[in-house]
């Protein structure tokens, strides 16, 4: 009788959490068994507990769903490796902080140290899957480590993963491809990929399952990336365009996108994108190219980070122009912290620069998020600011609903496209706030006239500019 393929996943964050949940539910108890291995014993009780580290729309449900069935959470790393045929390695991979290729390279001490676990603990053979986002050819040292320091023989496959947070469940039930690289020149290279084929295929169609080489597969989740940014920075610098000329972004997007060759998606100008990933990948690509002395190149994707900084300036100078430029000691309503809505991270959000450049000048923040934690919060401007937490504690206090938040402010700011923000009493809002009442909208969401009708002044972001703000 076969017993089922045992799976291991080091690193049970926004990846690992997610996916292993998802293929947990995927799969019966006697076809796959999974082990989430995570060096943080807080993660993993709260991956035990009824409070999960992260929020996800269906999470919740899916792991309570698995949970002690055919999913478990542990921090016993070495066992995990020892018990597991297929090994993910789902750790993080930040921008290098210090050393050669600081601020753009990618940190892979995590990733390595990870190989390092596997080759000391690992006594059978085993296929390691790199999950997490890797330059281009980290699977050939993951490789080297494993056969240097190992006992056994490894099997190394690349399989980025395409999720995108708020939708993660979604995106992993239903993926638009699932890419598999590994070494298909070899017997046991291709049989690896197979087996990975195989676990995928439980609820992924074959013809979405790509198999290619390990190393178009690692450049592909980059590319990814930093195509879906360029396109994010491409509508933003347009929508300052429009600002000036009397033309409405989201009607040049709609018009745009309904070219079948440039498609819908990924239109929809904002503040600036933000996320874990975007731009820490961008920037590993510019390096990449760099170091194989494609300046031309590197600079051409540099600019859509450019933009996305530039773009996140220019909201925050609209602010304070709009508020006789000076914030100094007014209130103002912060709606949303989260970098988009449905997911309660806060990494790379656009609302950490615009909140920074708003204390900067000053000004008093009431600050909601429906999903952030208030310690995130808390911690995200300390380190932006670099004051303490009692320091700032004179200028920005957390407020429990956007109602609250917006009491007695001279403007509401969006910074997240929560769908209660869409739908707010702004009548009512309007009555508590100070005159005139400004709202500057950074993602878009609200209905102009319907605002202007009830008296605020307002600026949207790609919209035509009130006269009443427009940069002098
Ligand atoms: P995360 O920071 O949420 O989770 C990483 C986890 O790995 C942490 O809980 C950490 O404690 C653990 N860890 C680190 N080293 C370890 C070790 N040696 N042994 C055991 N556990 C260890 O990171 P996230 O967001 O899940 O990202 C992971 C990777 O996936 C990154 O490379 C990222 O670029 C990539 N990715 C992230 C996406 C996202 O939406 N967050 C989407 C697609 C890819």
């Amino acid at each position: 009788g076969s017993r089922p393929l045992r799976v291991a996943c080091i690193g049970a964050g926004y990846v690992g959490g997610p996916t292993m949940a998802v293929i947990a539910s995927k799969t019966s108890p006697d076809a796959v068994q999974i082990q989430v291995l995570d060096i943080s014993e807080e993660r993993i009780a709260a991956w035990n507990s009824d409070r999960l580290p992260l929020y996800e729309p269906g999470l919740t449900e899916l792991v309570f769903g698995s949970r002690g069935r055919n999913l478990h959470f542990s921090t016993a790393i070495e066992d995990g490796i020892k018990w597991a045929d297929l090994i993910f390695v789902a750790v993080n991979t930040p921008t290098k902080e210090c050393g050669i290729g600081a601020g753009s390279a990618a940190d892979l001490t995590y990733v390595e140290l990870a190989a390092r676990q596997i080759a000391a603990a690992a006594d059978t053979p085993k296929i390691v899957v790199e999950k997490s986002t890797v330059p281009i050819r980290t699977a050939e040292a993951l490789g080297a480590i494993l056969e240097a320091c190992g006992r056994t023989s490894f099997e190394i496959l690349s399989n980025p993963e395409f999720l995108a947070e708020g939708t993660a469940v979604r995106d992993l039930c239903e993926p638009d491809r699932v890419l598999i690289g590994g070494n298909l020149e070899t017997d046991s290279g291709r049989r690896a990929v197979e087996t990975l084929t195989e676990l995928y295929a439980h609820w992924v169609p074959r013809e979405r399952i790509l198999a290619t080489n390990v190393w178009s597969s690692e450049l592909s989740k980059l590319v990814a990336n930093a195509f879906l940014a360029q396109r994010v920075s491409s509508i933003n610098s347009i929508s300052a365009l429009c600002e000036l000329s009397g033309a409405e972004i989201d009607e040049v997007a709609r018009a745009v996108g309904l070219d079948a060759r440039i498609g819908p998606h990924f239109l929809k100008c904002s503040v600036g994108f933000g996320g874990s990933c975007f731009q820490k990948d961008i920037l590993n690509l510019v390096y990449l190219c760099e170091s194989f002395g494609l300046n031309t190149v590197a600079d051409y994707w540099r600019s859509v980070i450019a933009i996305n900084d530039w773009q996140k300036q220019r909201f925050t100078a609209r602010i304070l122009h709009g508020l006789y430029n000076t914030a100094t000691n007014k209130k103002i309503a912060i709606l949303g912290f989260a970098f988009k809505k449905d997911t309660g991270d806060t990494r790379e959000s656009a609302a950490i620069d615009v909140c920074g450049n708003l204390l900067q000048e000053c000004a008093k923040l009431s600050i909601y998020d429906p999903k952030v934690p208030a310690e995130q919060i808390w911690t995200d401007l300390t380190r932006r600011c670099r004051r303490t937490r009692d320091e700032l504690a004179h200028y920005v206090t957390l407020a429990e609903s956007a109602e609250e938040a917006a009491m007695n402010s001279h403007a509401i700011v969006i910074l997240t496209e929560w769908d209660e923000f869409r739908t707010l009493d702004y009548a009512k809002v309007y009555k508590g706030m100070c005159r005139p009442a400004f709202l500057f909208d950074g993602r878009s969401i609200c209905d102009m006239k319907a605002l202007s009708q009830i008296g605020f002044v307002c600026y949207a972001i790609g919209s035509p500019v009130d006269s009443r703000i427009r940069l002098r």
